[in-house]
């Protein structure tokens, strides 16, 4: 294991999405000590309300673009480390729109990276493990992290882009990183445009779930609060330069996770709609977290799928008021894309 890094001053960009904000959320709970500013541009995913009630002494949000360079001239100076979340994170999105994610996603991670050089602050960037493409359907073997990269969208292939910006910057310039590579997350605060909130929102909108082409497409699901705590391990005691994967051994095909939210609503299981499918759709994706749990001892708590996912649906159960205002928008785009 490398030294231990204990930083006391972070920056957090993107800490008002869904992985950002439980990010911090979990860094108040559990190190006290830590001081938080939020770097958050507010887009449609971005919502104060999700980092709400945090003292105000240790948590700080600036609302501001990670593309802003003069921004990051004042902000970044005196900080520690920046944990970068911050990105647009909608493979639907990008195929309908791909311009912002080059943007925030490439050109953000570059200018991230150039005040990290200036500053000689540490870096860690939080990215998926959608850069490794996809695997077949019922093969055993899983992503590591020496695969080759071939991402399928525009999405993921800004992504890999940021991941390859930080390994240069990192080889050249000194710059202290390590990067993550993380599967599916689920749990509270995740936008009603993916794939669990939709579901779940539309069966307490009594619209029917949608489920894009045959189903059979695997996602390997890991609760957002493992992530954050593997965020937290790598940055602290990773080695700098290195990636890791984080994965909690969670495949699941689309119609089995579609079942399995429609039965814990009461629901029949089968009152759902196909919908077209997604272009260039990933069939499977699925995470070797062994180098994590090997040099960093990191393990998931969550391990039950069906208890987690029940307390999610209970969270949006309970939080209407929270997800309600961005529904509607969400669906209407859906439909003209014929999903
Ligand atoms: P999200 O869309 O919920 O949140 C993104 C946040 O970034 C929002 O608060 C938004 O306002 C902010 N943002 C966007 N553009 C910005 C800009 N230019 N400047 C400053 N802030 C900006 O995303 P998420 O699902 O929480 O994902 C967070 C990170 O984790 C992303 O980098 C994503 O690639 C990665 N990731 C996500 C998953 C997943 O399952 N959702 C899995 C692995 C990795
Ligand atoms: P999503 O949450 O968009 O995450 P990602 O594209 O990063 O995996 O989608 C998860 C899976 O669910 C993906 O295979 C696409 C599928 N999906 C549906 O079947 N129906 C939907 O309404 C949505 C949003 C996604």
């Amino acid at each position: 294991m490398a030294d231990v890094f204990e930083p006391r001053d972070i920056i957090v960009t993107g800490g008002c999405g869904f992985i950002g904000s439980n990010f911090v959320r979990w860094v108040a709970a559990n190190h006290p000590g830590v001081h938080v500013t939020v770097l958050d541009r507010l887009t449609y995913a971005g919502n104060p309300e999700n980092i709400a009630g945090l003292p105000g002494d240790r948590v700080e949000l600036v609302v501001g673009d990670v593309c802003d360079a003069d921004l990051l001239d004042r902000l970044v100076p005196g900080h520690d480390a920046i944990v970068h979340f911050a990105a647009e994170s909608h493979n639907d999105n990008s195929i309908a729109g791909p311009e912002p994610f080059v943007r925030t996603n490439v050109v953000g991670t570059y200018r991230l990276l150039e005040a990290c050089r200036k500053y000689d602050v540490r870096f860690h960037h939080v990215s998926t493990d959608e850069v490794y493409g996809d695997l077949a359907l019922g093969e055993p073997r899983r992503f590591e992290p020496d695969d080759p990269y071939r991402p399928s969208s525009p999405y993921s292939s800004t992504k890999a882009s940021s991941d390859l910006l930080v390994r240069a910057w990192h080889r050249t310039y000194g710059v202290r990183a390590t990067i993550s590579n993380c599967s599916n997350n689920y749990g509270p605060y995740q936008h009603v445009e993916k794939f669990i909130p939709r579901q779940v929102t539309n069966v307490l909108c009594g619209a029917r779930p949608k489920l894009y082409g045959t189903g059979e497409n695997v996602r390997d699901w890991i609760h957002t609060e493992d992530h954050s705590r593997a965020v937290w391990d790598i940055l602290t005691c990773g080695r700098v330069g290195e990636t890791y994967l984080v994965g909690a051994d969670g495949e699941r095909s689309n119609k089995d996770v579609l079942r399995a939210i429609l039965e814990l609503m009461g629901r029949d299981p089968d009152d759902f709609d196909w919908v077209r499918d997604r272009p260039g759709h990933d069939r499977r994706y699925a995470i070797d977290p062994t180098k994590l749990e090997r040099e960093l001892g990191w393990r998931p708590l969550h391990t039950d799928f069906r208890e987690g996912l029940a307390r999610t649906i209970a969270w949006y159960e309970g939080h209407e008021g929270w997800w309600r205002p961005a529904k509607e928008a969400t669906e209407a785009k859906y439909a003209k894309q014929g999903q």
